[in-house]
């Protein structure tokens, strides 16, 4: 989508697309006084829409460059930026999405049985913080219809390149009254539809679903997942609040288990002083700009303590080719974004994997996975 500007000269010594020095101008910078005019909801409701009629219109239709592929938990990603849970909870434009160029898409949360989630509203815009507050709840339309609609995707033709991966993020019913076992029906009900299963732990907005992150429940929910799913890899989703001792509590038990990923991070509870007056002080979980450093900190910390034995993807706050490459360099293979679509639009993809190129060769990296965790230890 929309109207790229590059500069014209000719770069001699790369292969790359030339540097771009006029900033990006697209189509999203004249809709989004409109769409933010819009109640977050509604205008999420109707990006769905469009992606769902037009989705074929937005195609970014590129092949990857080779440079930014990853292989990882015996998966392969034509490029590391995925499209975080909860933008496509119930699996709707699964396809659509990976057509705007991403190397994969997590669709959920999704719950056992639907769920309305709490009262709007719900979904606040911080606009002067690049951020987002939500207390959404897990609304969802439920796994069976979730399974029935992914049953007749994978009858068709995937993504335009047919390389996307698609992760299914499951959770508890709010009124579940075993909400452990919650995750093994979800495992039980998806995971012949996914290439890979999170287990969400991490969610501010269901009461004491958090606490599901603790050493005895993290592990009875992998155990009861990976025996109802025993060839799907695994990853467990973790809120960025959580202390030195429970991430040494989630990478020990990560490393007995054979978990596969850890994706680092969910929103946070944390309000800095500098939110916006209007909002900032709405319940729920805090994502976007404000959450990058924190989010980061705590991938770094989870680097060093599973020493590089399970794939970590880094999502909170990611905006930019250079966002990215922090994460990595803290020790992401893969990449999660959602809050930063919102106020840049969908050409971010793109413009985010084009300066990626541009820094790896800047920093002297000859692919992606050569920066892998190269800050080890220095933030
Ligand atoms: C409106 C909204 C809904 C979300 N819903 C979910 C969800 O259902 N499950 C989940 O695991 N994460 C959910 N998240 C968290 C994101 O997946 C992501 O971890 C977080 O927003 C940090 O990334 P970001 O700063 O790029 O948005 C949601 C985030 C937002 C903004």
């Amino acid at each position: 989508m929309g109207g790229f500007s590059y500069a014209n000269k000719p770069q001699p010594s790369s292969s790359l697309p030339p540097k771009r020095v006029v900033d990006y101008v697209t189509i999203y910078d004249f809709l989004r006084p409109l769409i933010f005019s819009l109640e977050p909801e509604f205008a999420h409701r109707l990006t769905i829409r469009s992606l769902l009629i037009g989705g074929r219109w937005f195609r970014h239709v590129e092949q990857d460059d080779p440079k930014l592929a990853v292989s990882a938990m015996g998966l392969r990603f034509s490029n590391p930026l995925g499209m975080a849970a909860g933008f496509d909870k119930d699996g709707e434009v699964p396809d659509s999405i990976l057509d705007l160029g991403f190397g994969f898409t997590e669709i959920g949360t999704v719950t056992p049985l639907p769920q309305m989630g709490n009262p709007r509203p719900r979904v606040f815009r911080l606009p002067g913080n690049r951020a987002l507050i939500n207390r959404l709840g897990f609304n969802n339309k439920g796994q069976e219809m979730l399974a029935a609609r992914l049953t007749k995707r994978s009858k068709k033709e995937k993504n335009s390149l047919g390389s996307g991966v698609l992760g299914i993020n499951i959770g508890a019913n709010k009124n579940s009254s075993d909400r452990i076992r919650d995750y093994g029906t979800g495992a039980r009900n998806l995971s012949h539809l996914a290439d890979y299963l999170t287990i969400n732990v991490s969610s501010p907005n269901t009461p004491n679903l958090r606490r599901l992150q603790s050493r005895e429940a993290l592990t009875d929910i992998i155990d009861q997942v990976s025996s109802a799913a025993p060839n799907v890899p695994l990853l467990v989703k973790i809120a960025p609040d959580l202390s030195d001792q429970d991430l040494e509590n989630v990478a020990e038990v990560g490393l007995d288990s054979g978990l596969a990923g850890i994706i680092v991070s969910n929103t946070t509870l944390d309000r800095p002083p500098s939110l916006d007056k209007k909002y900032g002080r709405e319940q729920g979980g805090l994502s976007g700009s404000p959450l990058f450093k924190k989010s980061t900190r705590i991938l770094g910390k989870m680097y060093r303590l599973t020493k590089g034995q399970i794939t970590l993807v880094g999502a909170g706050g990611v905006s930019s080719g250079e966002d990215v490459l922090e994460k990595v360099r803290a020790g992401a293979s893969l990449i999660q974004l959602y809050t930063a679509l919102v106020y840049e639009g969908p050409s971010l993809i793109k413009k985010i994997k084009h300066d990626l190129l541009h820094l790896l060769e800047r920093e002297g990296f000859e692919t992606i996975t050569d920066a892998l965790g190269t800050d080890d230890g220095k933030k």
